[in-house]
């Protein structure tokens, strides 16, 4: 069977460690492609993983490059071409410098892979979401924001430290924007079957959403040289190997709703089932009063952000 072509935009932190897990997990030949002015440095960190696939056992080409020659004919685009928060900063004082970059690789992935389900992690992820497909004019099922999974991966983590069980047995669902209004569903989110509000106390779980609401300034007044970038380059790589593998996975992710919702045309995370060729389908939820308050909330922070596009 002929291997995916996955082409990685941004060779930085979340780009090369998105290339480390979708490599390890065999989903398909990877190009790892940065600017010019980074010089050698996505050649340097594509065969730096190529020389680790004989120990951890992968089959597959990864190379690196500055020319979008070679990722000519991509199944997927992961975009992660951008800069990244510093402390104090908010995703969203990242808009103008990210929408200029953002756009200018929209317009290669248009000429070069005209068929890629193109996976957005740039942010403010919704606005650069709406971005890529206002450049593309792909169908609106191929492109998508990386948000929800990582999101709900922040919130299952800390109720699974919290119970002291296994992650895997943690399942959490979220709307909205990627940002400080994201609305987790804890009406969704559940522990071996068993909703998350018989195990954890109303007031602990609103302290562990307030936590996910936070989670990625968290990690960037840690770090102080930038944001995360395992668990986005994990979720990144989770939706590509949904798309490659066709495992149509109904997770959170940020999709073009337009009827969906009443939302009018822009990206919110919401349900979606996705596999081959992108979105499959958007699972609609009937929110209860709070919930739809909240969801309309976040849907008019990200209106407020892609109006100053
Ligand atoms: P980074 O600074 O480590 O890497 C960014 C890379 O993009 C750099 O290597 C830079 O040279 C490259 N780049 C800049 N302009 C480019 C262009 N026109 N074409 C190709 N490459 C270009 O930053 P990091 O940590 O990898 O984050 C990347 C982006 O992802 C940031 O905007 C960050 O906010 C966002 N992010 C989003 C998350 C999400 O959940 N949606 C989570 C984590 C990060
Ligand atoms: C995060 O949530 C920075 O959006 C990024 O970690």
């Amino acid at each position: 069977m002929k291997r995916a072509k996955i082409t990685i935009v941004g060779a930085g932190n979340v780009g090369a460690t998105t290339a480390n897990w979708c490599a390890a997990r065999e989903l398909g030949d990877i190009v790892l492609l940065d600017i010019p002015e980074a010089g050698s440095m996505p050649h340097g960190k594509a065969l730096d993983l190529l020389e680790a696939s004989p120990i951890a056992a992968f089959d597959v080409s990864i190379v690196g490059t500055t020319d979008y020659a070679d990722t000519v004919g991509s199944d997927v685009v992961v975009v992660t071409a951008g800069v990244a928060r510093k402390p104090g900063m908010s995703r969203d004082d990242l808009l103008a410098t990210n929408s200029r970059i953002v756009g200018s690789v929209a317009e290669h992935i248009r000429d070069t892979s005209p068929n890629a389900v193109v996976i957005v992690v740039s942010n403010p992820l919704d606005a650069m979401a709406q971005r890529v497909l206002d450049v593309t004019k792909f169908p609106k099922e191929r492109v998508i924001g990386q948000a929800g999974v990582l999101d709900t991966a922040r919130f299952r983590a800390f109720v699974a430290a919290e119970l002291g069980v296994s992650v895997k047995d943690v399942i959490a669902m979220l709307l909205g924007g990627h940002g400080d209004t994201m609305v987790p569903l804890l009406s969704c989110a559940s522990v071996g079957g068993i909703p998350v509000t018989q195990l954890i106390e109303r007031s602990r779980l609103d302290e562990i959403v307030k936590r996910t609401r936070d989670g990625g300034a968290e990690i960037v007044s840690l770090l102080k040289t930038g944001s995360a970038y395992y668990a986005p380059a994990a979720a990144a790589a989770q939706m590509v190997e949904a798309v490659v593998r066709d495992s149509r996975r109904l997770i959170p992710c940020a999709a073009y709703c337009d009827k969906e919702y009443n939302v009018g045309g822009y990206f919110v995370g919401v349900p979606v089932v996705l596999g081959n060729g992108g979105v499959q389908k958007i699972i609609e939820l009937s929110l209860d009063d709070n919930e739809a308050a909240a969801f309309r909330k976040s849907v008019d922070a990200v209106k407020e952000l892609v109006g100053k596009l």
